[in-house]
């Protein structure tokens, strides 16, 4: 083993430049214009993956292809790990508030900023690196382990869901592996325990058949974008608490122990406020600040659109006005009960003067597993003897829609080990990672097997 983590100190320049070759990449799920450069980055990676000794493949699917790589010894039946990432990308928009250029890896100090640094490439790269390390060195990898990098994440993982069911032998597995979250700070290896699941949808209103003269036909036909401002407001009131019948139903309160567990982490308000430059933090009532941002539900508005958006100023009556909102859900909330419930409000809310569209996109469940189970505190043992600091346990508030569908599909908890710091940027400008946290994300990934392998050896944990 100390072989496996003395080659992960030796080679850390080239892990980075080929992380950096990697986020040349520009894999912008969202825009169908990149979809050549997912297909090139998938190609990438398969190779990379070969070439550190997986049995790699590019696989095909409805949406972008998912690369798998694997190491399983034949004939032996031995634990198998799937450690899931995805390589896919947010839109790097705004571009002019970018330092340098997203898709042009820059190195500062300990820091590598690029789109995908953090979410996610650097991230899983961090594990296929540790698993070269024990290729490499003629260490022996204690158990199997599948690597299922994907290029749907960030819309929603479409396509992996069927993917899973197609393959379910193949990847029938003890556990899934994923750093795809954060931690408060490099003092602070963090085990996630609970994510947050999502509902998307779009409403347009629709007005005039035309953008109209605002002096001629204003006063005479609803305005739609100040029908949709209104329609909006209705949804949540001044402080974040939704306004939708039937909204909060499911809604499994915090127990004291974990509000307990949450104002150890560290935080300050005061801090949290200037880091992100607003002039008041906002929130519900009763709760914190970390309570807010990863065990509550919420509504945000991700877009607007409607009417001239050009320079100057253009007298109009828009012929439309549209809205991205995303709804953050957590147990037991289930996304298609909690879409239905906010249809039907809308429905209600609509005035007769304008025409509601809605278009429902993708949903997440929540995800919540044990944080004292075997798996995760497997997890915590490695992330301590990685970063030689006591883990913390978090719920956190982003979403990764394909949890729960491992459970679903093959039986498999999530072992959720971020390596994310809060300077990371994801999806933002200037997105980085730390190269601290890759080093320690990679040290943890080689402790971890050992680990893992130690908890399913003999055991009939997985019934298959
Ligand atoms: N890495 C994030 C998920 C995440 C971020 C979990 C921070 C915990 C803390 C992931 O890439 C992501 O952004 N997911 C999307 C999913 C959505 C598009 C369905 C998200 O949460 O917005
Ligand atoms: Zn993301």
């Amino acid at each position: 083993m100390q072989k496996a983590l003395d080659y992960l100190g030796q080679h850390e320049a080239r892990f980075i430049r080929e992380l950096c070759d990697y986020l040349r990449y520009p894999s912008v799920s969202a825009q169908s214009a990149h979809g050549k450069d997912l297909g090139a980055c998938a190609q990438w990676l398969a190779r990379h993956c070969s070439g550190i000794g997986l049995r790699a493949r590019v696989c095909p699917t409805a949406g972008h292809p998912v690369v798998l790589a694997q190491f399983r010894r034949s004939g032996v039946r031995r634990p198998h790990y799937l450690v899931y990432g995805h390589y896919d990308v947010q839109p790097p928009d705004p571009l002019e508030l970018w330092h340098s250029p997203a898709f042009t890896p820059r190195i500062d100090g300990r820091r590598l900023f690029a789109r995908g640094s953090s979410d996610n490439k650097g991230q899983h790269f961090a594990h296929l690196k540790a698993v070269e390390a024990y290729l490499k060195t003629g260490v022996e990898l204690p158990c199997d382990l599948t690597f299922v990098i994907e290029g749907e994440e960030e819309v929603g993982s479409a396509s992996l869901s069927e993917f899973l069911k197609k393959n379910r032998s193949e990847l029938g597995c003890d556990g899934v592996v994923i750093s795809d979250t954060g931690m408060p700070g490099l003092k602070y290896p963090a085990l996630t325990y609970a994510l947050r699941g999502i509902a998307a949808l779009e409403i347009t209103l629709r007005g005039p058949s035309r953008d109209l003269h605002s002096g001629i036909y204003g006063g005479s036909v609803e305005n739609p974008a100040m029908a949709l401002c209104q329609l909006l407001a209705e949804l949540r009131d001044g402080q974040g608490r939704i306004r939708i019948p039937g909204f909060y139903d499911d809604v499994v309160p915090l127990t004291a122990y974990e509000r307990r567990q949450m104002k150890r982490l560290p935080h300050s308000d005061a801090a949290y406020r200037r880091f992100l430059g607003v002039p008041r933090l906002f929130g519900e009532r009763g709760y914190t600040s970390w309570e807010r941002r990863s065990a509550r539900p919420t509504l945000e508005i991700n877009g607007l659109t409607s009417g001239y958006q050009g320079e100057g100023s253009k007298t109009i009556v828009p012929a439309w006005a549209s809205a991205k909102l995303t709804f953050r859900l957590v147990p037991d909330q289930d996304p298609a009960r909690v879409t239905q419930a906010i249809v039907r409000h809308l429905k209600r809310l609509c005035p007769p003067t304008v025409r509601l569209e809605i278009k429902t996109l993708h949903g997440a469940e929540p995800y919540a597993v044990s944080p004292t189970g075997e798996l995760a505190q497997a997890g915590v043992r490695a992330l301590r003897a990685a970063f030689k600091r006591e883990p913390v346990l978090m719920r956190e508030g982003g979403s990764i829609p394909i949890v729960t569908e491992f459970k679903r599909i093959l039986g498999a908890e999530s072992l959720l080990l971020g390596l994310a710091l809060p300077d990371a940027n994801a999806h933002s400008p200037n997105e980085s990672i730390n190269l601290d946290a890759f080093a320690g994300g990679m040290r943890m990934s080689a402790l971890l097997w050992p680990e893992l392998a130690g908890i399913s050896a003999g055991a009939s944990v997985r019934g298959r």
